[in-house]
């Protein structure tokens, strides 16, 4: 299909690595001097070279990539901002059905009867950026973007130039801080206005509304920003010294007097009947709100229930977002191109002519794995029961949100007569070694392991990754570089490379003594790494970053960990019912854990690299309260709280909640008409808590 087809890898990756240098150039040039060297056009191009390349070539991305530079992420240019509160994001429904259970959910936590009122806020979601105000003594100080939840960038020069966020707040009961949370849009005139200015002037043209206000908030210059018609609503509220409200809906209507501007739509709804109805409503006034949304959110009104409520993962348990159905759009089946990851499972994506899709073009889209493509479902959704996939074939293609494109839908009277039934490989196309296809699983693995290139490079790619060991200076190229001589063939070489290869890598093409001794006290100062950098970087299957923190904090040490896993793995039923009775793991990842635990070659890699790594102990959440540390049981009924919230909150207090009671169970909470654990407990000398005694003692940390 284009010339991106023939390019060796090396060949990419060169390139790759000249746009992004040339890209940056550019960019330094037209912010910075505001002088740029290429023209508008030129330059676009240059990003469509790098974008088709970086689809085309997944696993050569540059760790500069200007992909990166854009979006989500924090760039280099604004003063990073460490939010005090994270910004969350929000869970999804996209159905009544998710609706209802989420409701349920809610109620289930809080041991609510399911007629017991339970009032939400429901407002439309605007699809924009999300803003942080930080107001002292009712002035502006700081405003910053959600960037990765954690740290974001400082944009307050450009935020004060947006009309809807004031100077000051205006009230006597404006607290001495008080962050406000909102979203930065503009609206569809707005939009439409500034892109025909673009075009007749010759300045930058945008895909869609919310990427004019990204890129509008995110300038150097403020008084682009200034030119720009940014709007803002404001939903909800950061680190504040008084929270001036008991329900969601009291605190923005106060957020509101003091002189914000929140959505005009916004309604108190109760149950999930009102609020599917509240959905509908909101979608069909979609296209005349003048601006963005993307769906609708519901938040518990009720401020003592959202506190009891929590998060999860990064999203609060009393919020959801009820999305609108994706944008749909129908382009032809290119070819079917087959992609080996970390873990080894080959992967079929779909090159598809470039087609917009809700804003975005779009020309890949996963099809999951060979069932897919043959109709007959999978873990991915089924296309038609029954009809396959071929190259050449007219389909449709779905984008929810940032959700991967879909290809949902065949056109089978469009079917060219030549178009060929797709036949999956059964080697890897990387290192032909078998693709094998586990019995229960709807992909083919590839069994080459660490000989597989794509595995081994992409597991030591994912080691050196920012979340994980975060090695500066040993990027994906050196490590491939590594890998071809043979320096680097597991994670544990890594640290031995200054020992065997130091000279050699002094003389090295490319490296001297400076940049040599850089790279080893890059990987020296990363010998000793938290719990969850080290677990998260093992690049094990379902364990990402938040998982790997969870297991962390009810392990609290790797040597009980790796124990806990190897029994697990040896088939002890106490150590499964551990592992599953910490809130967050399911079925699925026990047994991923399980069969890493329980091959030896992983064992012995393991043990290798802990030769060279010391592992920190996981930090006990709320520091050395009574629970910290300890392994708790609930048993029997519980009556204040649902069992669900009562775990959560063990957990958050640093305990690790188990499923049975043994010798190493410090404490037993037993409800009403505890049984066999109880006598357990007795038997045992465990100290048993009444359902009183558990309440007082997590109340006081
Ligand atoms: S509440 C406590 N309300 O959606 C949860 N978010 O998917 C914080 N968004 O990052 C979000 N409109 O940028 C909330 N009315 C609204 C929203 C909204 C848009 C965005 C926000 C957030 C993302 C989460």
């Amino acid at each position: 299909m284009t010339e991106t087809d023939t390019l060796t890898d090396a060949r990419a990756a060169a390139r790759l690595k000249w746009l992004a240098m040339e890209i940056a150039m550019h960019d330094a040039a037209y912010h910075g001097a505001d002088a740029p060297t290429i023209s508008d056009a030129e330059y676009d191009a240059l990003r469509r070279e790098n974008l088709a390349l970086e689809e085309a070539f997944p696993h050569l991305i540059q760790p500069n990539s200007p992909e990166k530079r854009v979006g989500a992420g924090v760039s280099d240019a604004f003063a990073k901002v460490v939010h005090r509160l994270p910004m969350l994001s929000l869970g999804n429904a996209f159905s009544g059905e998710d609706v209802t259970e989420f409701d349920d959910r809610v109620r289930r936590f809080l041991s609510l009867e399911a007629e017991a009122p339970l009032a939400y806020t429901a407002e439309p979601k605007i699809d924009g950026l999300a803003l942080s105000l930080r107001y002292e003594k009712g002035a502006l100080v700081e405003a910053a973007t959600r960037g990765d939840g954690q740290t974001g960038e400082n944009v307050t020069v450009n935020a004060r130039t947006i009309a809807d966020i004031p100077e000051t707040l205006v009230g006597d009961d404006v607290p001495d801080v008080f962050e406000v949370r909102g979203e930065v849009y503009m609206s569809h005139a707005d939009f439409a206005a500034l892109n025909e200015r673009a075009e007749t002037e010759g300045g930058k043209v945008f895909a869609n509304p919310r990427n004019a206000a990204a890129g509008s908030l995110r300038q150097l210059d403020s008084k682009i920003t200034a030119s720009r018609p940014l709007r803002f609503f404001a939903y909800g509220w950061g680190d504040v010294s008084v929270v001036p409200g008991e329900t969601q809906e009291a605190v923005l209507k106060t957020i509101h007097r003091w002189g914000l501007t929140i959505n005009p739509a916004m309604t108190l709804c109760e149950g999930p009947q009102a609020l599917i109805a509240y959905h509908a409503r909101i979608e069909a006034q979609r296209a005349t709100l003048g601006y963005d949304i993307d769906g609708v959110v519901y938040k518990v009104d009720r401020l003592d229930y959202q506190r009891r409520l929590g998060t999860v993962s990064r999203a609060p348990r009393w919020a959801v977002a009820h999305k609108f159905p994706a944008e749909v759009a129908t382009t032809v089946l290119d070819d079917i191109e087959i992609q080996v990851g970390r873990t080894g499972s080959l992967t079929p994506v779909a090159k598809l002519r470039p087609v917009t899709v809700g804003g975005v073009v779009v020309s890949n889209a996963t099809l999951h794995n060979e069932d897919y493509i043959a109709g007959i479902g999978g873990d991915g959704q089924p296309i038609r029961d029954g009809v396959d996939l071929r190259v050449g074939d007219t389909v449709q293609v779905r984008r929810a949100g940032d959700v991967i494109p879909q290809v949902i839908a065949v056109d089978l009277d469009k079917r060219p007569d030549d178009a060929a039934v797709f036949e999956f490989p059964d080697t890897c196309p990387q290192c032909h070694s078998v693709a094998e296809r586990v019995e229960g699983e709807a992909r083919r693995r590839c069994v080459g392991g660490m000989v597989c290139p794509a595995q081994a490079v992409e597991a030591l790619r994912h080691w050196v990754s920012r979340d994980a060991a975060d090695i500066e200076g040993l990027g994906i190229k050196q490590v491939e570089a590594f890998w071809q001589d043979g320096w680097v063939r597991e994670i544990a070489d890594i640290y031995t490379l200054e020992a065997k290869h130091g000279e050699a890598l002094r003389v090295r093409e490319g490296w001297g003594e400076k940049s040599a001794a850089n790279l080893f006290a890059a990987i020296d100062a990363r010998r000793s790494l938290s719990f969850a950098r080290f677990l998260y970087g093992l690049g094990i299957r379902h364990v990402g970053r938040t998982t790997a923190a969870m297991l962390g904090r009810a392990y609290g040490d790797w040597a009980s960990f790796e124990a806990g896993m190897t029994a697990v793995a040896a088939g002890d039923e106490g150590a499964r019912e551990t592992l599953l009775g910490i809130d967050g793991v399911g079925g699925v990842l026990v047994e991923t854990l399980a069969s890493v635990f329980g091959e030896a070659t992983t064992l012995d890699r393991l043990a290798r690299l802990r030769e060279h790594v010391t592992v920190e102990d996981a930090e006990a959440v709320a520091g050395g309260g009574v629970f910290s540390g300890r392994t708790v049981v609930f048993t029997g009924t519980l009556e204040r709280t649902s069992r669900a919230e009562a775990k959560a909150k063990a957990e958050s207090l640093g305990a690790k909640v188990a499923g049975s009671v043994s010798a190493k169970t410090d404490y037993v909470i037993a409800g009403a008409a505890a049984g066999s654990k109880l006598k357990k407990a007795e038997t045992l000398g465990v100290t048993v808590l009444s359902e009183d005694d558990w309440v007082r003692m997590a109340s006081e940390g």
